[in-house]
């Protein structure tokens, strides 16, 4: 049981590190791996995290320039991971929309080969002002340029795991919905 949870946590990293465009480290495999097979490894470590993201954008926008994202995140594990923190830059062609650091309070736990929404995201900023923001709403998605997590894996209920700091990851086409708030009479 140990030696496949320490495989898994190297799986982990080489998840996150592919996403990020390095090349994943070699996945040395120590022990049993609970009935995973090579191949279902190298088709964990194509997926992302972050599934979908929501944005919001109220009428209280226009004066804030802050607006507010949720995002569905998916563990591919077979172990729980847990989210504790997240700082993100995300937009389109390598230009930065939306910036956000967020802790959760309480974590976010992504059950074993589940997903979890992370909750609303207040205080975004619209790094391009509201305009240009609505500017991509037709495009339905977003790309994350930049992004830094802490987790824990093999948490139970939220609690304990192995702490994890990764930086510097990346996805494109992340598939994204916006609501924008309008008068109505
Ligand atoms: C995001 O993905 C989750 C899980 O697949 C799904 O339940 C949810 O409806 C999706 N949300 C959007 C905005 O597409
Ligand atoms: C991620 O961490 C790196 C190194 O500490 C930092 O330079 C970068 O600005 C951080 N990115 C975000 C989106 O917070
Ligand atoms: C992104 O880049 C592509 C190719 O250069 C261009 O066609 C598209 O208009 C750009 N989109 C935005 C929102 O800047």
């Amino acid at each position: 049981m140990f030696a496949s949870v320490r495989v898994l946590v190297l799986l982990c990293l080489g998840l996150l590190l592919k996403v990020a465009g390095v090349p994943a480290p070699t996945i040395e495999v120590i022990g049993a791996l609970d009935g995973l097979s090579e191949d279902d490894i190298i088709d964990a470590l194509d997926l992302g995290l972050v599934q979908n993201i929501s944005v919001l954008i109220t009428l209280e926008s226009v004066l804030t320039n802050l607006m507010t994202i949720d995002f569905t995140a998916e563990n591919t594990l077979i172990l729980e991971m847990t989210l504790d923190t997240v700082s993100c830059s995300a937009g389109v062609n390598d230009t930065v929309f939306a910036s956000f650091s967020q802790t959760f309070d309480p974590p976010v736990v992504i059950p074993t080969l589940g997903t979890a929404d992370s909750g609303p995201i207040d205080n975004v900023d619209m790094v391009q002002g509201i305009l240009g923001t609505l500017s991509i709403i037709p495009l339905e998605e977003l790309d994350i340029l930049d992004m830094n997590i802490t987790i824990r894996v093999a948490s139970i209920g939220g609690v304990g795991g192995i702490p994890l700091a990764l930086n510097g990851l990346m996805q494109s086409d992340v598939p994204t919905k916006y609501t924008v708030e309008t008068l109505s009479f």
